[in-house]
């Protein structure tokens, strides 16, 4: 192991987790222990309460009333974009989307810039490491106008092969669609060099944040790519919140995604304008509820500090690999340093299915993901059918991993292996 393993973090856990009442839960019998956050994370009390005072004192649609409710509810709405805008460094708000999800926002690129922009014969760059929705769009897109889909490999330890893209680059794209950090290994691409390379071989840069914006600082400035996309309800947000970043020149020269109200400027029977940047891409009424509640984790997840949370999670990375290491018949994927990962450790039980796992920690009150993950090329490419993925945040303790390896023992009983 190439850090230190700690046991603590500057992080006060135990304040944290009086604000998630969920974590109280008993499961058959014992506290639950959280572990599935890649799937998607808990909400404190101060998401739930935002959300509830919308509806208490002052619901009603937005951008469409003049009166006082109206009002104050696009007020809380762009509230919670500017806070979007901030949290992520965007250089305009006008350049922030919300969506339902990541998922949506991969679609809304492939759709509203992929359709005019990716050509027969033009070559999307993507790798094995992507989640179907950073996937399927773009090899649907390729069959339909004729692209090469070009899918970059990675090494036994899960990390992506960079000679291969910069080969691939070399060769020339015109886009490459690329995740942060992997949902189902936790390796994180420096997508900041690789960016720079993609833009020296001409490629617009689509990149994931799905499970980086809840985990780690990303300013889409430094970064500098040209489109990003993550979901609220991996941090701490409702689902069906979620954002689109986008550079203000591409957004204008989009055609929007979905068509309907609140995206025109103006319809006549024969014509229609759009709306400004960045109501063009938001059609129907928003699910301005969720997207407030957006505002709110991010107002907890700023005050908690995201470095704070990240080298907890790297603490608690380090724990739980040195455990499962250590347990004979267990193996881990991914990278073995923890620098390159997030939270996420994927791993099979010799002779115990994942499910099968899963199922016993459940009996233990412990949840993980156990699958595919929205991952079958990388699954193909470790060569097993599926994982058990436990998948850390903020509120987890090294107690809980306890409770996890304690399970994984279980498992190995009660399957004599
Ligand atoms: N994308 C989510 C996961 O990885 C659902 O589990």
């Amino acid at each position: 192991m190439a850090v230190t393993v700690r046991t603590a973090t500057t992080l006060d856990v135990a304040r944290i987790r009086a604000d998630f009442p969920i974590l109280e839960q008993r499961v058959n019998g014992k506290r639950v222990v959280y572990l599935d956050n890649a799937a998607t994370s808990q909400k404190p009390r101060q998401v739930l309460e935002a959300m509830q005072r919308v509806f208490e004192e002052h619901n009603a649609n937005i951008h469409r009333g003049v009166y006082e409710f109206s009002e104050r509810t696009t007020a809380a709405f762009e509230e919670a974009r500017a806070k979007v805008a901030r949290f992520i460094n965007a250089p305009s708000e006008r350049e922030v989307i919300f969506v339902r999800n990541a998922t949506e926002g991969v679609n809304l690129v492939a759709y509203a810039w992929g359709r005019d922009n990716i050509r027969r014969g033009d070559r999307i760059v993507t790798t094995v490491l992507e989640h179907h929705s950073d996937f399927v769009p773009w090899q649907q897109l390729a069959k339909d106008v004729g692209a090469e889909l070009v899918v970059i490999d990675v090494d036994d330890d899960g990390r992506l092969r960079r000679d291969q893209l910069s080969a691939e680059l070399r060769k020339g794209a015109k886009l490459l669609a690329i995740t942060q950090a992997s949902n189902g290994l936790g390796t994180v691409n420096p997508v900041r060099e690789i960016a720079a390379e993609a833009h020296a071989a001409g490629a617009t840069v689509l990149v994931d944040a799905a499970q980086a914006v809840p985990h780690t600082p990303v300013d889409v400035q430094d970064l500098a790519a040209d489109f990003l996309v993550f979901s609220g309800h991996k941090m701490l947000a409702p689902p069906g919140s979620g954002a689109v970043w986008g550079r203000e020149a591409l957004l204008e020269r989009m055609r929007p995604f979905l068509y309907g109200g609140d995206m025109i400027s103006r319809v006549t029977v024969t014509k229609t304008e759009w709306n400004e940047l960045p109501w063009k891409f938001e059609a129907g009424t928003s699910s301005y509820v969720d997207a407030i509640g957006l505002g709110a984790a991010i107002d907890y997840l700023c005050a908690v500090g995201l470095r704070a949370i990240h080298d907890h999670e790297l603490m608690l990375v380090a724990q739980l690999l040195s455990r499962l290491e250590a347990i004979p018949g267990v193996t881990v994927y991914g990278p073995r340093t923890v620098e390159d990962r997030v939270g996420v450790v994927s791993f099979n039980i010799e002779g115990i299915h994942p499910h099968d796992a899963a199922t016993i920690f459940d009996r233990e009150g412990v949840c993980v993901r156990a699958g595919h993950h929205c991952n079958h090329p990388l699954m193909t490419r470790l060569g097993v059918p599926a994982t058990t993925r436990a998948s850390m945040y903020l509120y987890n303790t090294v107690d809980e991993l306890d409770r996890l390896v304690d399970a994984v023992h279980k498992a190995k009983k009660v399957f004599g292996v």
